[in-house]
């Protein structure tokens, strides 16, 4: 099962299989996920909410290929991701996955256009189109006049919209954004929600939000509810 909306009918960006994960703590081990198994649909935006502690975070970074399941197994638009080995992940997750976290994670001494052109660094684009896709990356969030910017010279909701252009600037199928507004004044997050909204709708990527924020989840076309390592029922 995932959602009731058409979305459903095209073959799901993701695919979840009985996915357990947990951390040990000290001595003990902290389940933190349990026999997790759905479905996200390709162009689906989707809000994972649930309280503090559910494993949201855990689920998402999962998903991304930035940790690993205890057992079960998880595809994304067709690869077992589970299934390939950290070089081979990091290739992967270069390719086709683009984050947004809470707190930008910009480094602080390079200018916007150096933060955007970072991931190119690992393709095999020459200086010339990288700067191309760069400065167009910069122009869908609204930026290209603020490129020789530093982090510290934005504002809060500025500096996002650097973290996404870093986060599409690879054209990456799939958008993992972990309470992306969490940090945010309210017209930034509408800005930001916005923004994600159109790279969903326009350009037709997948998006997975971690959020707190009802308002932030209003903006997905699907909620989900995380309660202590389960997925609850859907609600949109
Ligand atoms: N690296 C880690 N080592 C040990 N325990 C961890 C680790 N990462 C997460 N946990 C634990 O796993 C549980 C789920 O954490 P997670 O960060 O996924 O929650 P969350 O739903 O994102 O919470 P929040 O809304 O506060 O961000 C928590 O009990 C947390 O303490
Ligand atoms: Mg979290």
């Amino acid at each position: 099962m995932t959602t009731d909306t058409p979305e459903t009918t095209a073959s799901p960006i993701v695919r979840l299989r009985s996915v357990s994960k947990s951390y040990r703590r000290g001595g003990q081990i902290v389940p933190v996920l349990e026999e997790i198994t759905f479905d996200i649909a390709q162009g689906e935006f989707l809000a994972l909410m649930g309280p503090s502690g559910s494993g949201k975070s855990t689920l998402l970074n999962l998903i991304a290929g930035i940790d690993k399941v205890d057992s079960g197994a998880i595809f994304v638009g067709g690869v077992e991701i589970t299934a390939l080995s950290e070089s081979e992940l990091a290739i992967w997750r270069g390719l086709n996955v683009g984050f947004i976290f809470q707190f930008y994670n910009l480094i602080p001494v390079l200018t916007a256009f150096e933060n955007v052109e970072l991931p190119l660094l690992l393709t095999p684009l020459n200086r010339r189109e990288r700067r191309e896709h760069v400065e167009m990356a910069l122009r869908v969030v609204g930026l290209a006049d603020r490129m020789d910017h530093r982090p510290g010279q934005l504002s809060g909701g500025q500096q996002q919209r650097v973290a996404i252009a870093r986060a599409v600037v690879t054209d990456p199928t799939l958008l993992v954004a972990d309470e992306p507004t969490g940090d945010l004044d309210r017209r930034s997050a509408e800005e930001i929600l916005h923004l994600l909204e159109r790279l969903n709708r326009e350009s037709g990527k997948s998006v997975i939000m971690v959020t707190h924020d009802p308002r932030a989840a209003e903006q997905a076309r699907t909620v989900r509810h995380l309660e202590k390592g389960f997925l609850a029922d859907a609600a949109s």
